[in-house]
């Protein structure tokens, strides 16, 4: 619950049920995602090795994943890459549960986190339906190429956030205008990580491009006990 605004009469606004997010451009996302795109696309070739054996039905087209054990490749790339996108989540998880990790007398250093990661490659026509990633509190995205999406497909490989509040949609009028999109499409960019609560719906729209469209995902969940 935040405050949002306090008359001069004493009367006070609030904002309930947020939903945290952040984003940013990872330092030397260059070099990095120069060492990412020749070892994921070498991983693709050999998908009896590296590909998800499991087959979901909201993944359409041509979209190559990964088995979901990418940040335990000995790769010094993948190593990097692993440590940034855990720092944005540690960050995070302080920033949201500071007042209640601060009451318990927790702290970061004495949890254990838990990780999934995988990469797509998507290529043209590909896209990923509607989901969430259950048994984990914080997901992420890290975008290594955007590919060359082409003009003529208006948001074209976006990710797309949707609002978790199902009644959002109920009514639309002039007076919740900021609640009518129901979705927050995020637009590919190379270097760009992304952290969101894995209970938040999201999908990739349909990418078209001659280029491959490169990403790596996570999943994390935090708990008491050791390393
Ligand atoms: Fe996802």
């Amino acid at each position: 619950m935040r405050e949002t605004a306090r008359m001069p009469d004493g009367r006070v606004h609030f904002s309930l049920f947020e939903t945290p997010m952040v984003g940013c451009m990872v330092p030397g996302h260059e070099a990095l995602n120069a060492a990412l795109v020749p070892r994921f696309l070498e991983m693709e070739r050999d998908p009896v090795r590296y590909g998800d054996p499991r087959s979901w039905s909201n993944k359409f087209g041509a979209l190559f994943e990964s088995r979901w054990d990418l940040f335990e490749q000995p790769h010094p790339a993948i190593a990097m890459l692993r440590e940034h996108c855990l720092a944005l989540v540690y960050e995070t998880a302080a920033i949201v549960n500071e007042e209640f990790w601060a009451t318990a007398g927790v702290e970061l250093a004495g949890l254990k986190t838990l990780v999934e990661s995988w990469f797509h490659v998507t290529r043209n026509g590909g896209w990923h339906g509607l989901h969430k990633h259950a048994n984990n509190s914080w997901s992420g995205v890290y975008f290594v190429r955007r590919g060359s999406a082409a003009p003529a497909y208006p948001k074209n490989g976006f990710l797309r956030l949707h609002d978790p509040r199902p009644n959002i949609s109920m009514f639309h009028d002039m007076a919740m205008i900021p609640f009518s999109a129901g979705v927050i499409d995020i637009e590919p960019q190379d270097g760009k990580l992304i952290v969101f609560p894995s209970w938040l719906a999201h999908e990739v729209l349909p990418y078209f491009g001659d280029e491959p469209r490169i990403t790596v995902a996570f999943n994390v969940s935090i708990h008491l006990g050791a390393r």
